[in-house]
């Protein structure tokens, strides 16, 4: 054994699993997992950029790294953060105790990166200006019920407010045969759930597979549930909401973020589509899949965004009345065009979350308490003593206490009690 690594990640699902994957490379290596940085002899920080507050936080984060790493320890600093223009250029300048600096597209790499810095002791920055063909590196799972599986990479649809197409490149598909044979992999090797990870992963295409077509070869005969996200709304269609209804794998639950509630905000966003078009989607997705659990990102605050847009958003929310809802206050990233358009003061801002945050608040907790007395399917992730946490198929987290159930199995819950939108239920026998 060489020594060991430790790596902190930031951002979403696709860096949480590129990170397992620069796991599988250090594993490969001889490198064993740590839990303290400060005990670690390679420490990599795979990081994100999509909101100031993510940037700042690696940030604060590698200044606690500067005392904490042994001397001699490799550090490592990745991801979307140092992919942005010139941002590898000024970390480099500010914090010269990193010794790697790589960007998205060579992340696989990283194994030759370390060993060219371990010869030479020379500090090593290299950002590759543009995607080349992807390289799968096999990922070191950190989960052992839930496998995730890139079907894409990149994104095509610049969001005039989002960061995401510059730090990780044009769409890119993986083939069919190769999902499929990563897929029959993770199922063999016992997983109980596989998520399929993509930016937009309607748009998914290969050769003359589309993403339904994808979701059809996956329809293996086996107990198992599959997920997929993120889904955008221009391109969902009337065809994936009956795939959902039909599928004996797919899981009833559904993310599909709307960001905004007006029509004119949405058009300065670049969303391509309407909030009609949005509400009808929603609308026939419930009536083909009567219990689906819906999920939803939106955003306040967007550049010339008014009181009554806003107004418009808040209403949207009571109307679909989201399981789930992931709310940010909008973020200004240098380089894209809503950059340049006239930004909102950071109170307005504040006040339209706290607003936001209340409303959907009180719509969790109704939905949670209509789910008092009803029966869920749910894949126990994780065990404690003898108290089981899962997700039911709408999605909803639920505990429930067990001696016998064990992590992957699907147990029959009885929901008996929902405090503060805890879902507490019992085995049913
Ligand atoms: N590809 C996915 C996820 C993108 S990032 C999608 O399109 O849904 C996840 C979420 O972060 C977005 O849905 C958006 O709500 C939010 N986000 C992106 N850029 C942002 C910014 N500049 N400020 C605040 N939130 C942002
Ligand atoms: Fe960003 Fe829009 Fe692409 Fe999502 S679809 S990653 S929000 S540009
Ligand atoms: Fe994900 Fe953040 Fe990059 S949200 S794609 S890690 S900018």
């Amino acid at each position: 054994m060489k020594g060991c690594y430790h790596i902190h990640t930031y951002g979403c699902q696709m860096n949480v699993h590129e990170s397992e994957k620069l796991a599988g490379i250090l594993e490969a290596k001889g490198f064993s997992v740590c839990d303290e940085p400060s005990s670690a002899d390679i420490i990599v920080m795979n990081t994100c950029c999509v909101r100031e507050t993510a940037e700042s936080k690696v940030l604060g984060h590698l200044g606690r790294l500067k005392s904490v790493k042994k001397a001699g320890a490799v550090l490592i600093v990745c991801g979307c953060m140092t992919q942005q223009d010139g941002a590898a250029e000024k970390l480099a300048v500010r914090c010269g105790f990193v010794d790697i600096i790589i960007g998205t597209y060579n992340q696989y790499l990283l194994g030759e990166y370390i060993d060219a810095f371990l010869v030479s002791g020379k500090r090593i920055i290299d950002v590759w200006a543009s995607e080349r063909p992807v390289r799968e590196a096999s990922a070191s799972r950190a989960e052992n019920v839930n496998a995730w599986l890139n079907i894409m990479y990149g994104c095509n649809n610049f969001c005039t407010y989002c960061i995401v197409p510059y730090v990780r490149g044009r769409e890119r598909c993986r083939s069919v045969d190769d999902i499929l044979s990563d897929a029959e992999d993770l199922l063999s090797a016992g997983y109980k759930q596989i998520t399929l990870l993509g930016q937009n992963v309607n748009s998914y295409r290969y050769k003359d597979v589309d993403f339904v077509g994808l979701l059809k070869r996956l329809e293996f005969d086996k107990k198992y549930r599959l997920k997929f996200m993120t889904s955008h709304p221009k391109d969902f269609s009337f065809a994936l909401a009956d795939r959902i209804a039909e599928s004996k794998v797919l899981s009833r639950n559904l993310h599909l973020p709307v960001q905004a509630g007006s029509d004119r905000v949405l058009a300065a966003m670049n969303r391509h589509y309407t909030r009609d078009e949005y509400l009808k989607k929603i609308n026939y997705v419930r009536s083909v899949v009567p219990d689906i659990g819906l999920s939803s990102d939106v955003m306040v605050g967007f550049p010339t965004e008014t009181e009554d847009e806003f107004c418009e958003t808040l209403d949207l929310v009571r109307k679909v009345k989201y399981n789930n809802l992931f709310m940010f206050i909008y973020s200004k990233r240098s380089g894209t065009p809503a950059a340049e358009m006239p930004q909102l003061d950071y109170k307005t801002k504040q006040a339209r979350i706290d607003r936001l945050i209340k409303a959907q608040f009180e719509i969790s907790k109704e939905i949670a308490d209509g789910f008092a007395g009803q029966i869920f399917e749910v894949l126990v992730a994780e065990k404690k003593g003898d108290i089981c946490f899962g997700k039911a198929q709408n999605d909803a987290a639920i505990s429930f206490e067990s001696k016998d159930a064990s992590v992957g199995d699907f147990v029959n819950i009885k929901v008996v009690s929902a405090k503060n939108a805890n879902l507490i239920g019992e085995v049913v026998r």
